[in-house]
């Protein structure tokens, strides 16, 4: 059935093995982020059988398709206060920022009679999560707090960069991190366990022996799926960035002009269009939409194919300089960006999904 996700697992393999050898070749305990593709239990399966350390998601739904698992569970969105209970049931640490939310959590630990562990959000200029790290008031008084609840143990910090703000890490920046969880230690007569030192967009650093001391880990999807690093976006030595393809099928191949004739109103997206003059091209439809890709982030392995635009179920494309003699029925292959890797798997109801061992 198509359009389907091709996931090839060998590929994943090496790319898996190549962030191993990176992060915790480094020193730096791994967790691998597997949201990007909502948990698909295969790529699971081999990471059961590899040496990271925790699975992490920001969704709950996610964690709870690990039960069983040997290894630790990471809630990284912040959690709802709605889900504590849940937060504690089916992760061992959490990322936090809110301490009513980590009274909660105390409360949910309790009924469950459990410790659930926590990480202190520090915000260094990203603005998303995190207390800000200029105010060390706040930082403390949140310490004071965690520290006050029994069945919540403060595991530590962490901080988020290159996803709101798109703040690159940097040896200055991430320093701040170690030395507040140093300031934090002095202060309370504690050990903190870890300080996590950002996603993918850290990766560079180890590569240029510029990860602070100190940082002993990080959280890491894009990389590992994807093979790039995305504070420069540069691919990593060695790592596919083809072990996620996607291939749908044409439904209408026509020729047409290229600009769409009368008044230009919006496009099903309300966005005002701009159409390039090509005069008339040959053009393809392909069954497969917004709803399941993002129409700038997929990349034709036709090199000779562009994509025009989209709507929600149909995607248009360039075919006309193709050395193919492309027919109505077959399949065009993509290389996929973050938001249509995104995309595509969450929209399982309508992507099938095939895997290459
Ligand atoms: C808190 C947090 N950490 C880590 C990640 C992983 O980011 P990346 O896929 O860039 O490695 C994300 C996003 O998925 C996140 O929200």
């Amino acid at each position: 059935m198509y359009p389907r996700l091709v996931i090839d697992l060998k590929k994943l393999k090496n790319n898996l093995d190549k962030t191993i050898e990176l992060v915790k070749g480094s020193g730096c305990s791994l967790m691998i982020v597997t949201k990007v593709y909502c948990a698909d239990m295969e790529i699971y399966k081999m990471l059961e059988e590899s040496e990271i350390d925790y699975f992490a998601d920001s969704r709950i739904q996610n964690l709870k398709k690990y039960e069983g698992t040997k290894k630790g569970r990471v809630l990284l969105r912040l959690p709802m206060m709605s889900e504590a209970e849940e937060t504690v049931r089916y992760s061992d640490i959490s990322l936090n920022s809110e301490i009513e939310t980590i009274k909660k959590l105390n409360e949910a630990a309790s009924e469950q009679n459990k410790k659930h562990k926590i990480l202190l959000m520090i915000d260094l200029g990203d603005l998303r999560e995190g207390i800000f790290y200029k105010n060390e008031d706040e930082i403390y008084r949140a310490v004071k707090e965690i520290l006050k609840l029994e069945n919540i143990e403060l595991y530590g910090v962490g901080v988020n960069l290159t996803c709101y703000g798109a703040v690159i890490p940097q040896k200055e920046n991430l320093s701040i991190l170690v030395e507040t969880a140093a300031n934090i230690e002095k202060k309370f007569g504690i050990k903190l366990k870890m300080i996590s030192g950002g996603n993918s967009s850290s990766v560079y650093l180890i590569g240029k022996n510029e990860l602070p001391e100190g940082i002993n880990n990080l959280r890491v999807g894009e990389a590992f799926a994807l093979g790039d690093e995305t504070a420069y976006s540069q691919m990593l030595d060695g790592f596919n960035d083809d072990a996620f393809t996607l291939e749908a099928e044409i439904i209408e191949l026509k020729e047409k002009q290229s600009v769409p004739i009368g008044e230009i109103g919006v496009d099903a997206f309300g966005n005002k269009p701009f159409y390039e003059d090509l005069g008339v091209i040959k053009r393809a439809i392909i069954a497969v939409g917004r709803q399941d890709i993002d129409p700038d982030n997929l990349h034709p392995i036709d090199s000779k194919i562009s994509v025009l635009g989209a709507s929600s179920d149909h995607l248009l494309l360039n075919v006309n300089e193709s050395d193919r003699k492309y027919k109505v029925g077959d399949i065009i292959k993509f290389k996929l960006s973050y938001s249509s890797l995104l995309r595509a798997a969450t929209s399982s109801a309508y992507v099938d999904r095939v895997y290459v061992r």
